[in-house]
C-alpha cells in the first residue's frame, strides 16, 4: 500500500501564535510548511491592487492571473509581486479584513483547495490556517488547534503590526479582530472550529517557548507511535 505522505496542520484565530509555531515545527521536522492564511491574503492584495468588486462574480475571472510566490528568508515570510517584496502590504489590518470578507465565498475556497494540497510533499506538511485540520487535510496525522484569549491575541498582533511598520489603536484593532474571528466562525462553508480529533491548547499564559515545547513534545509522541505500529 502507497505510504501517505504525513501532514500536522495547526488552525485557530488571527493572533495565537500559529504561523511563528508551525513554522518552527516544520524547520524543526524539516518538513515542508504551508501558511494557507497567505493565499487569502495574496488574492486580497490582487483586489485592492486592481479594484475588483468584493464579489464572487468579479473575482473569479482574476483568479487565474494570481501567482503564489513565497520564499522564507531569515524565518520570516517573502511574498514577491512583480519582482517587489509585498509581504508587509499583506499583513496590513486592512488586508486581514478583505482576506476574511472574500474567504465566505465558495468558488474561491474549491479553488484554493486544490492549490493547498499540493503542498503535500515527502517528508512531510507542516501547515496552518483556519480549516486546514477540518477540511484541507481532514486526514492530517496530527491536528492542533490553538486558543488564546482575545486581548492577548490583540496585543500580540498589535506588536506584529508594529514590527511590520503599521500603528494601529489597540481598541479599534480589537473591535475588528473580533468582527474577524465572527465572520471566520459563523461563515456556511469552513468555519473556524477544532477537528473532531483536534488537541486544543490554550496559549494564553504560556510564551512562545513553552507554547513549542508542548507542542513538540505531543508531535514526538504521536510520532513515535505512528512509527512503533508500522
Ligand atoms: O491566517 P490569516 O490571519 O493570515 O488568514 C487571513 C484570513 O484568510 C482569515 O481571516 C480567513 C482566511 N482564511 C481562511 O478562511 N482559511 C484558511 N485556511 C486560512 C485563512
Amino acid at each position: 500500500m502507497k505510504k501517505k505522505i504525513p501532514v500536522i496542520t495547526i488552525d485557530g484565530p488571527s493572533g495565537v501564535g500559529k504561523s511563528t509555531l508551525s513554522y518552527a515545527i516544520s524547520n524543526k521536522l524539516k518538513w515542508n510548511f504551508l501558511e494557507s492564511g497567505y493565499l487569502y491574503r495574496t488574492i486580497a492584495y490582487y483586489i485592492t491592487k486592481f479594484n475588483i468588486p468584493l464579489k464572487e462574480k468579479k473575482i473569479i475571472p482574476i483568479l487565474k492571473n494570481i501567482k503564489f510566490n513565497f520564499k522564507y528568508i531569515n524565518n520570516k515570510i517573502k511574498v514577491i509581486f512583480e519582482n517587489k517584496d509585498i509581504s508587509k502590504k499583506l499583513c496590513s489590518e486592512k488586508n486581514s479584513i478583505i482576506s476574511s470578507k472574500i474567504a465566505i465565498f465558495p468558488y474561491i475556497r474549491k479553488w484554493l483547495l486544490y492549490k493547498q494540497r499540493k503542498f503535500r510533499k515527502f517528508p512531510g506538511l507542516v501547515t496552518n490556517g483556519r480549516d486546514m485540520g477540518t477540511k484541507v487535510f481532514s486526514d492530517a496525522l496530527i491536528k492542533i488547534f490553538l486558543i488564546t484569549k482575545i486581548k492577548e491575541r490583540a496585543k500580540r498582533r498589535c506588536l506584529e503590526l508594529k514590527s511590520n511598520g503599521f500603528n494601529i489603536n489597540f481598541n479599534f484593532l480589537l473591535k475588528k479582530m473580533k468582527e474577524r474571528d465572527n465572520r471566520d466562525k459563523n461563515r456556511i462553508i469552513c468555519p473556524l472550529k477544532p477537528d473532531k480529533n483536534a488537541i486544543i491548547i490554550d496559549s494564553t499564559n504560556m510564551n512562545f517557548k513553552n507554547t513549542l515545547q508542548i507542542m513538540l513534545k505531543y508531535i514526538y509522541k504521536k510520532l513515535k507511535n505512528i512509527n512503533n505500529k508500522t
